[in-house]
């Protein structure tokens, strides 16, 4: 299977297409011009040090942020996200750095939070929602069983299961994990790992923000490289090394004969 960038890039697999987005905080151009692509089944890291852009360009896929400029689209077709619910209407979830748990809320409430169950008599569905709850979460940790206390009182590890949960829950076609390992222990690192996978094996496309190094050439198909709000560029994981990705971290320019990935990375194996 090869695959030709010049093609026209009405291609009917590509998940999200973000083309020349645009964001300013006041004087700061935190993204600027940024155009990025994410298939099914496939894992894009998103790399660049502090302050490179990176979370904002993921806020404004999720809602969060109003895009200034530039198009979103999904499965082919130009969609706006103006708010958390437009993208999670479109598949969308995503998982912060921070979790965003309600802290004195237990799991299960968590896990529904905003998107409650309903009995057909419009009151809430406790029983279903533990049910439904406790399989989520074991199918991600067999020996996450307390789901019932506070998430405050949870180890680090079983808020992120809450967490990653939501997305599974509610058939995320498209995860944003911004640093999702960040906080975990290496037990819990190798989890979110085997979770990636998983998800990906399903097809769902994930946008993976990390520092470490060791996951993102474990887990990535693509490098994307933000320096300042731009973008330095994308490359096949497997066409680079750490040295040349750290390189280009570091100074924002593209190594000296590589091969950027196409477009439309439909050649890979
Ligand atoms: N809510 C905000 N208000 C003002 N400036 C912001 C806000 N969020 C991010 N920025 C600025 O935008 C730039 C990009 O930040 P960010 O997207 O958080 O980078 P990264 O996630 O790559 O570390 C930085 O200069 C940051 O200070
Ligand atoms: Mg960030």
């Amino acid at each position: 299977m090869t695959s030709n960038p010049s093609q026209s890039t009405a291609n009917d697999t590509c998940l999200v297409e973000l083309r020349h987005i645009n964001k300013a905080f006041g004087g700061v151009q935190a993204v600027d011009d940024v155009s990025l692509n994410l298939y099914p089944g496939e894992v894009v890291a998103v790399l660049g040090h502090n302050g490179a852009g990176k979370s904002t360009l993921m806020k404004m896929l999720a809602g969060a942020y109003p895009i200034d400029s530039g198009d979103v689209v999904i499965s082919g077709e130009k969609v706006s996200v103006r708010t958390p619910s437009d993208a999670q209407a479109l598949g969308i979830e995503s998982i912060y750095q921070t979790l965003a748990l309600a802290d004195n809320l237990d799991s299960v409430a968590n896990l529904f939070l905003g998107r409650e169950l309903l009995t057909s008599w419009r009151t809430l569905d406790d029983h279903r929602m533990d049910a439904e709850a406790r399989k989520v979460f074991h199918r991600l940790n067999k020996n996450f069983t307390n789901v019932r206390i506070p998430v405050r009182r949870l180890s680090g590890g079983q808020r992120q299961v809450v967490a990653i949960s939501r997305a599974i829950y509610f058939n995320a076609r498209i995860l944003i994990m911004d640093e999702p390992t960040a906080a975990l222990g290496p037990e819990e690192t190798a989890m979110v790992g085997n979770l990636i996978q998983q998800l990906k094996a399903e097809g769902v496309g994930i946008f993976l923000i990390s520092h470490d190094m060791h996951d993102v050439f474990a887990l990535s198909d693509r490098v994307a490289v933000m320096k300042n709000g731009r973008m330095v560029g994308t490359y096949n994981t497997r066409d680079v090394t750490e040295d040349e990705v750290l390189g280009m971290i570091i100074s924002g320019k593209k190594p000296d004969g590589k091969e950027q990935a196409p477009r439309n990375p439909g050649g890979r194996s």
